[in-house]
Order: structure tokens, then sequence, then C-alpha cells
């Protein structure tokens, strides 16, 4: 059996070192395809592999038709919005991800992009703090969780809406559970997007959501960029000189917020809420492993196109 890893966005080494150490313990062949910059590349490395280990990168029907002995597909991560799942069942192969391995990651920047808006991205500028300051968490998975748990650490108050999480399961956290995205955005000083990218979720945060938040709010998101209505954010944001965007997804209009937007818009060039050592070798071992497992013996445990 040969496994490919197909990351634009490499893994660190040790975690490619780790999951090199499982796939060869199964007796497989490991081969890597990193950096890659043509998707003729990929479609020519995943030719004769029989599993595929990715992470953002595009898994759609034409690499699906051109991987003719392919089986499964690890997304080393949370969120498949980037795997053609239809097309993977046509094909009859498995989809998973992994879900919670690098959710700290994520959280830990979510938490870091807060400090640096609110402290006016370090400019020397007095600015403000998070302890006491509601937090807004808009999905509560694997991330969301995280977030709350680090911040409480902060001292902050912490509400969370999840259209699919029991209250329960929030209130025991010690956050507080609202009924709709509305009630959280109008309550929030912050608010922390965690929802997944669906066709559902497609620009969910728009101008009408967000435009009653208190005065000198911040969103931050390490979710995905698919989600925003950026028109509705720069009509937002041209209107309300009080509201920071901080965000590890560049936006399309990246150029036009750093325009209109300076000292109030921050983006990372790359996203790098998963990219830390600890993230890549929790996600990329899982992947390895979760492979090995179906591969031999059928579990399909964490697959999302069932
Ligand atoms: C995820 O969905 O797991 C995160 O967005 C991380 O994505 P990445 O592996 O491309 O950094």
């Amino acid at each position: 059996m040969k496994v490919l890893i197909a990351t634009d966005k490499p893994f660190a080494k040790v975690a490619v070192d780790g999951i090199r150490k499982e796939i060869e313990a199964a007796g497989y062949e490991l081969a890597l395809l990193e950096k890659y910059t043509e998707k003729a590349q990929l479609l020519n490395a995943v030719k004769d592999v029989n599993a595929i280990i990715i992470r953002s990168d595009t898994i759609d029907a034409e690499v699906l038709e051109a991987a003719k002995k392919l089986k499964i597909v690890v997304r080393a991560g949370a969120g498949y919005d980037n795997v053609d799942l239809n097309a993977a069942t046509a094909h009859q192969v498995c989809v998973m991800n992994t879900p919670g391995q690098n959710a700290n990651a994520v959280a830990e920047l979510a938490l870091g992009l807060m400090v640096y808006a609110a402290r006016n991205f370090y400019n020397g500028t007095s600015g403000t703090e998070l302890t006491g300051k509601k937090l807004g968490i808009h999905a509560y998975g694997n991330v969301g969780r995280n977030v709350a748990r680090i911040a409480k650490g902060f001292g902050m108050e912490i509400y969370a809406y999840d259209a699919f999480c029991p209250k329960e399961m929030i209130e025991k956290d010690g956050a507080k559970a609202v009924d709709s995205a509305e009630e959280l955005y109008k309550t929030c000083d912050v608010v922390s997007l965690h929802i997944p990218a669906t066709p559902e979720t497609k620009n969910a945060i728009n101008y009408a959501l967000l435009k009653d938040t208190p005065k000198g709010s911040l969103l931050v998101n390490t979710a995905r960029k698919e989600v925003i209505d950026e028109d509705g954010l720069i009509r937002l944001m041209n209107e309300r000189g009080d509201f920071k965007y901080v965000t590890d997804i560049m936006p399309a209009a990246h150029a036009a917020f750093e325009e209109r937007f300076a000292g109030r818009y921050f983006s990372t060039p790359k996203k790098m809420g998963a990219q830390t050592a600890e993230a890549n070798i929790n996600a990329g071992i899982a992947a390895a492993k979760q492979i090995v497992a179906y591969l031999k013996d059928g579990i399909n445990t964490f697959q999302v196109n069932k």
C-alpha cells in the first residue's frame, strides 16, 4: 500500500517523521508532495497511491478521477470543505477528518489575535484588556470549547451559540448558552468564529448580524473566509470606525480591507491556526493511524461521507 502526504502548507518535520513511522510500521510506503505550485503535480502524485493525507489541499473530482487506486483520504484537521464528498463517494473513496487534533492550536491563535487587536496591533498606543469583556463563541465544537477554556483564564465572561450543541454542554463549562446568533452578536464585545464552511453558512456573517454589536466590537475569524459576507463587513466597517476585524484567513478583498481600515484590520499572510509542531504531530499521526486502521480492519470511525 502506498500513502501520500500532499500538503501545500507542509507539516513540521517532526510530524512527517512520526507519520512515516506509523506508515512504515504497517508495512506501507510513504510518498511526500509538499509546497506544490501546480495542480498537475498533485494529479501526477496521486496516480498510484491508495491513501492520501491532506490539509487544506483541494481534492476535487479531477483529483479523484486521476487517483485510480485510491481508497481513503484523510484531512489532517477539522474542516473538510476542501474535499468533494459526492465525488469521493462516487469513486468509493472514504473521506475522514481528525476532529479535535489541532483544536488547541487554533484556539490559542484566536486568543493571540484578540490580544493583538485589543492592544492596537502593538503600535505603542493605549489599548484595552480582555478581562471582564464579553466573549461570544460562535459554534461550540472542539475549537470553541478550547477558546472557552483559555478565555476563562483571561477573566472573560463567556457566551456561546451553537445550533447543534445542547445548551447543557455549553453551560457545564461555565459559559452562557444564548438562543440565537443575533443575541450573541448583540451581547458580546468580542466574537470568535468557529462555524464550518457549508452551503448554509456561506456569507452568514453579514451586515445585519454585525450592525448591532456593542461599541468597540471585535470579530475574530479563525474559521473560514467563506462564512463572511465581505461586502457587508466592508459596509459595516465604513460606517463603524470603532469596529475591528482580525482574521487568520485572508479575505478575497484583503487589499481593500487593508487600505480602508488601517489600524482596525489584520490578516495573517497564510492560515496558521493549526501551524504548530504539536498540532501537526497530533493531526498527522492521527491521520496515519486512521488510514492503517481503515485499510487493515475497515475501521471508519471518523468517516464524513458515510
Ligand atoms: C482545520 O480545518 O483543521 C483548520 O482550518 C486548519 O487547516 P490547515 O491544516 O490547512 O492549517
